[in-house]
């Protein structure tokens, strides 16, 4: 078996230009496919709000709910590196929470790292986390959980705002930045000055490594895709089609057949 992906992993990825895979996941079953497919981040968004739990937004998530699946994903996981998202209002308040909550992913869900949302103006959370041997993933650019801050999920175009805060998160002390809704040649700049990893979702194929929705990708949900997600498979198409089968069997008596019984 192969060795855990680390963050020495991820630099050394970097430097010797490999592209690195990441994916979310938010429990055990998927979690453990991605795993043995060589996924090399395994990321429980918060994203678990919209394409798990059903809500419009990333808001509502908890600490309590991602420690959960967390923990159901860490199980899973003997190859991939697991990263926690850090929820809305579980870094903001004060430095002390924060590492108090950053703590718990690796502490009582077994992830390896955590993710958090902003740049220049969450640089203090970042090294406070670091100082406390919690790794620590940025996020930069399209931040959904400041939606309502960005009016709405909007692509981010502010070029010299976007290095600065890459440059920053960097500083820091992030092991690694994800770059989301940015125009491809604005991250292929940031990505050719840092010397960590970036993980790109909607920011062109200049990052060194891309991530994307589980549920999005594998075609899970129905809902709205935006531009930058490719349907990788059509899973919602074979359950429904499973779904009718069975229906059409047991409504005509057809399952269970032999072979499905107790003689
Ligand atoms: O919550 C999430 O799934 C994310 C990724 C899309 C980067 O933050």
């Amino acid at each position: 078996m192969q060795p855990r992906v680390t963050t020495s992993t991820l630099i050394k990825m970097k430097q010797e230009g490999k592209k690195i895979t990441a994916l979310t996941a938010y429990d055990f079953p998927f979690a453990g496919f991605l795993d043995k497919a060589g996924i090399d981040i395994v990321l429980v968004g918060d994203s678990l709000g919209m394409v798990v739990q059903g809500k419009e937004n990333t808001l509502c998530v908890t600490m309590d709910e991602s420690i959960y699946h967390t923990e159901m994903v860490s199980r899973a996981c003997r190859y991939s590196m697991v990263v926690g998202d850090m929820p809305f209002m579980s870094y903001q308040g004060s430095l002390d929470r924060a590492v108090e909550n950053g703590g718990r992913f690796l502490k009582e869900a077994g992830a390896s790292a955590v993710k958090l949302e902003g740049g220049a103006d969450v640089c203090p959370v970042i090294t406070a986390l670091v100082k406390a041997g919690i790794p620590v993933q940025a996020h930069i650019g399209l931040t959904p959980q400041s939606v309502h801050q960005m009016g709405g999920f909007k692509v981010q175009r502010d070029e010299e705002r976007l290095l600065k805060d890459a440059r920053d998160v960097e500083k820091a002390g992030a092991f690694s930045v994800v770059l989301e809704g940015i125009p491809s040649p604005i991250s292929t700049r940031i990505t050719k000055a840092l010397n960590i990893p970036t993980i790109g979702i909607g920011a062109g194929p200049g990052c060194d490594g891309q991530i994307l929705v589980l549920h999005d990708m594998l075609g899970i949900n129905d809902r709205f895709l935006p531009k930058f997600v490719k349907k990788y498979a059509d899973i919602a198409q074979v359950a429904n089609q499973g779904l009718a089968s069975y229906i059409k069997e047991v409504r005509s008596g057809t399952f269970p057949s032999d072979e499905y019984e107790y003689k």
